[in-house]
């Protein structure tokens, strides 16, 4: 429970750096990074947590419930996600259906490789 108190602070001071970022965004980017800035670290929660990489589990997660994929995309990738999930052998791909200007937006498939 400590360590989740611990990554709350964090997403707070995340949050508040992303709103000064998203000051100087158009109202969708500001809107898609606030909430990827909250949401980031959604998958240390052990109800979110499936493959142990918390940035893939999160974005799975988000996916999931029906968060946009841009904000999905974001928990995926943040933090070089990518990188780790190659060391434990996991795969973020990205999305081909898309049609939104932001393209390509990553989908956290998380398939093993
Ligand atoms: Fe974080």
């Amino acid at each position: 429970m400590a360590r989740l108190w611990g990554v709350w602070i964090h997403v707070r001071r995340v949050a508040k750096k992303a709103a000064l970022v998203a000051a100087s965004a158009g109202e969708e980017d500001s809107s898609m990074l606030l909430a990827a800035a909250w949401l980031h670290d959604i998958g240390y929660s052990p109800e979110v947590m499936e493959t142990g990489l918390h940035a893939l589990d999160g974005g799975r997660w988000l996916r999931r419930r029906g968060f946009h994929d841009r904000v999905a995309s974001l928990v995926a990738f943040h933090s070089c996600a990518i990188y780790e999930a190659e060391e434990r052998g996991w795969r973020i791909c990205c999305a081909q259906s898309s049609s939104t200007r932001h393209r390509p937006s990553g989908t956290p498939c998380g398939t093993p490789t």
